[in-house]
């Protein structure tokens, strides 16, 4: 193998590989289920009035989702390479931008992620220790950037790489069988906690009752579609890296629909927790500005106002949020090390350092600025997550040879995969097309907005 010149990784060694189906779907899930699900979704379902916004979400995690996912899905494992020379794999050398493409994007979206991962970590011991502070906008504003924003960022990032230097199956695997289901009983056990408190209804009523008129909004429409690829971990090479460690006779087709609808299953569960609990307890004030601390601010507001069942409810709200937002980190930074590996023929560890350290010290900005962490998630999603869609749309329908027969591996050619490639080459490049277009405003004057438009 003439492509490790460094010869740092031993020749011929097997690559890893998951352990179990079940280790796979729950790293899978893991990097679905994160901040995107909770965070950024409810402050998102907050500013784009609600439940039109959870509708057009839906539809595009559907219409969008599934079949870029099943793409990545099926390059990953027929390739099991990391993004870059899986695309390099398929379509040939002139394709390898793409895939370094995608691993910008991971080092973008990681560098503010971990900033978040931090907040996340502060809000779970302070449940812990001292409680929720009293003045719950004014706390977030003391650490949510500056050097508290950094010290907790750079905590949560070590965990991060130590957690991806253990490797596929020792590190990875085994955090996600552990943590995920935990993570799903906390959150049903609070959706129905949530349930409970008087005045939970309204919370319902704003989060549920559609109307027609405020999910036509174009800005609606593109942030639905964003978020969409956002959530699933989708345009930028983590779920084709995760896919890479498949066994060739897995079952892609299942898996798409599996790790798909248990992340919507979770943003949706999420909104069950966040809006009864917000609105039943007044401070629907709080988030109806949409901003990225609504969910910082407001719901601590409301677990202080619970007393002692606040600390408890709040605390585990906290750690579940840890959980999804570091299994998720990891994901991130697998697409960037498995990435260096190939490249460089370096070492797991030394490359989840180099890289970790790397994104860390990227994440000083965002940690210290929360407009530019603001500007870095538009600019990642919209443009980085909606364009790498649509790149892998296109090279999936258009370039790749045979995509049906490689994604038909390990089960059976039906039906399902004719309109598969029908809405990689037609419905999802158009669509994409459409609100790559449409997101140019709304990113350019936020660009504008951060640095002034001298
Ligand atoms: N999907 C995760 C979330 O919802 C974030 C994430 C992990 C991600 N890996 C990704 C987003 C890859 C885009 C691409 O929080």
């Amino acid at each position: 193998m003439a492509d490790h010149p460094s010869g740092n990784r031993s020749e011929g060694e097997p690559r890893e590989e998951w352990r179990t189906r079940w280790g796979f779907l729950f790293a899978a899930v893991g990097s679905a289920v994160g901040l995107g699900n909770m965070w950024r979704f409810s402050y998102l379902a907050a500013e784009k009035g609600g439940a039109g916004f959870v509708a057009l979400y839906l539809l595009f995690t559907i219409l969008l989702g599934l079949p870029v996912m099943l793409a990545e899905l099926t390059i990953g494992r027929g390739a099991r390479r990391g993004p870059i020379s899986a695309l390099a794999h398929y379509g040939g050398q002139g394709w390898r931008w793409l895939g370094a493409i995608f691993v910008a994007a991971g080092f973008l979206i990681l560098s503010y992620y971990g900033v978040i991962g931090g907040w996340t970590l502060r809000y779970a011991v302070e449940a812990a220790t001292i409680g929720f502070a009293p003045d719950a906008g004014a706390h977030f504003g003391d650490v949510a950037s500056g050097f508290d924003s950094l010290g907790t960022q750079i905590l949560f990032m070590i965990i991060t790489i130590a957690v991806v230097s253990g490797g596929i199956g020792a590190g990875i695997e085994r955090l996600a069988r552990i943590a995920m289901p935990g993570l799903f009983l906390i959150m049903i056990g609070i959706a129905l906690y949530a349930a409970t408190l008087e005045g939970a209804s309204d919370g319902y009523a704003y989060y549920l009752n559609f109307d027609l008129e405020k999910a036509l909004a174009i800005d609606v429409v593109v942030a639905a579609a964003g978020q969409a690829f956002f959530s699933l971990s989708l345009g930028m090479g983590a779920i084709l890296t995760f896919a890479s460690y498949l066994p060739r006779d897995s079952d892609v087709a299942r898996e798409t629909a599996v790790i798909s609808f248990a992340d919507f299953g979770v943003a949706f569960v999420a909104g069950l927790m966040v809006f009864p609990l917000i609105f039943a307890l007044g401070m629907q004030g709080e988030i109806s500005g949409g901003t990225i601390g609504a969910l910082f601010v407001a719901l601590p507001k409301a677990f202080e106002s619970m007393g002692g069942a606040g600390r408890i409810v709040g605390g585990a709200f906290f750690v579940a949020l840890v959980v999804g937002a570091l299994t998720s980190a990891i994901s991130l930074l697998e697409v960037i090390v498995s990435a260096a590996m190939d490249a460089f023929g370096w070492e797991r560890r030394r490359a989840a350092l180099v890289g970790g350290v790397a994104v860390t010290l990227a994440g000083v900005w965002p940690a210290f600025r929360i407009d530019i962490l603001d500007l870095a998630d538009s600019v990642a999603t919209n443009l980085f997550l909606v364009g790498g869609g649509l790149g892998i749309a296109i090279f999936v329908g258009w370039v790749m040879d045979d995509p049906i027969a490689e994604a038909s591996v390990g089960s059976a050619r039906s039906g399902v995969h004719t309109v598969w490639r029908i809405l990689l080459r037609y419905v999802v490049p158009i669509t994409l097309i459409f609100i790559l277009w449409n997101s140019l405003p709304e990113t350019w004057a936020k660009i504008v907005g951060v640095f002034g438009s001298g």
